[in-house]
């Protein structure tokens, strides 16, 4: 099947600083690809290259396997915005301070489709919000409710894909975990194909479908997400998308020997140097057979908490990650024995590229 949205060997420059350098990604019909990547590393660059706001430098960008962007019979294409049926909700959300709800969401149609109102009741009870705030102004809106209209804006001409950038960052986190559910939901209900582009981890791995991963210019990764957290490409990735303490290490037959003992490798590693990931959630203190480490702070969440041990000799903070009530009875400056849990993830040693 064509992918909703293919895109190869996307480049783009700002005066002669690269921001894209090549970048490849394909998303599937009615699926959501979450983008994660740092600050100022061309989120938004990307998103209004597709949306055709601005011009690439290179590459082609197709959109249900139409050239929105590169060459046709050798000729140049660029499909103007209103063309390409992308909706796109901004950073800020921004809907019309002086429309109504329901004007704001029928604002992208035709003149007959503005008058429809019950489309307008269609889309806010697609979002999941009750068709009471369709008179009222956005004002009167919590911030997620919002989003959830811009949502319903971007989704009101049929589009082949929505857009969405950092949709939810500007939300407390309560308001956050119930607006992602919503979107999600929405975007499902209606088979949309999405893009999502945020820096936020846990919003990438709990929305997306598959998760890629932008750096330098290009998606260094893409898979689910799960697959992403336990086998990151290397270290520098494992540290961006979620936590993790790097020691290093030998490797030898699938068993990788560090400061925390013998370890079986859970994916096949070269004998020789090696850096182990260790995430916060397999390394377990009070194993009466573990490895002795001071405990150099806690935080304490409730449900969870976080401590760093620092281990004799080494100079890499070790995180874990532990229940609530088990924090209890730990303090700082306290000694524990850690042990880790299940089989690890281990790098080559080397230059990362
Ligand atoms: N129109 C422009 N002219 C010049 N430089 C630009 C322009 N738009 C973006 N940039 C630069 O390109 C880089 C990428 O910007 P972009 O807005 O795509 O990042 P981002 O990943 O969306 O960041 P954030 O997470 O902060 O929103 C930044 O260094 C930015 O300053
Ligand atoms: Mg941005």
């Amino acid at each position: 099947m064509t992918p909703a949205l293919r895109v190869s060997g996307l480049a783009k420059s700002f005066g002669n600083v690269p921001v894209l350098r090549g970048l490849d990604l394909e998303v599937p019909s009615g699926s959501l690809l979450a983008i994660l990547g740092a600050s100022g590393g061309g989120k938004t660059t990307l998103l209004r290259l597709l949306c055709g706001f601005e011009r690439a430098d290179a590459g082609t960008i197709a959109i249900d396997g139409i050239v929105a962007d590169g060459t046709v019979d050798g000729r140049p294409v660029h499909l103007r915005p209103e063309r390409r049926r992308v909706g796109y909700v901004a950073q800020d959300g921004a809907l019309f301070p002086h429309l109504s709800v329901a004007d704001n969401i029928l604002f992208g149609l035709s003149r007959a489709g503005r008058r429809d109102r019950r489309r307008a009741d269609a889309l806010l009870e697609l979002v999941g919000l009750p068709s009471a705030y369709a008179a009222r102004p956005p004002q009167a809106l919590s911030g997620g409710e919002q989003q959830r209209v811009a949502l319903a804006r971007a989704l009101a001409p049929g589009p082949r894909l929505v857009l969405l950038d950092e949709p939810f960052s500007a939300l407390d986190a309560f308001l956050r975990v119930g607006t992602r559910r919503a979107v999600a939901d929405a975007l499902a209900q209606a088979g949309t194909t999405a893009l999502l582009v945020t820096h936020d981890q846990s919003e990438a791995l709990s929305m997306g479908d598959r998760v890629g991963v932008l750096r330098d210019g290009r998606l260094v990764q893409v898979a689910p997400p799960s697959e992403l957290y336990r086998h990151p490409l290397d270290g520098r990735l494992a540290r961006f998308v979620g936590e993790a303490t790097l020691l290093d290490g030998e490797a030898l037959g699938g068993i990788v020997t560090c400061a925390l003992g013998r370890l079986p490798a859970s994916v096949p590693v070269p004998d020789g140097r090696v850096e182990v990931m260790l995430r916060p959630e397999q390394v377990e203190p009070g194993a009466a057979d573990g490895t002795p480490a001071t405990i150099t702070a806690i935080s304490y969440y409730g449900h969870d908490a976080s401590l760093t041990l620092a281990l004799a000799g080494q100079d890499a903070v070790l995180l874990s990650r532990i229940g609530g009530t088990q924090a209890l009875g730990l303090q700082v400056g306290g000694q524990v024995r850690v042990a880790v849990r299940g089989p690890v993830v281990a790098f080559p040693a080397g230059p990362v590229p």
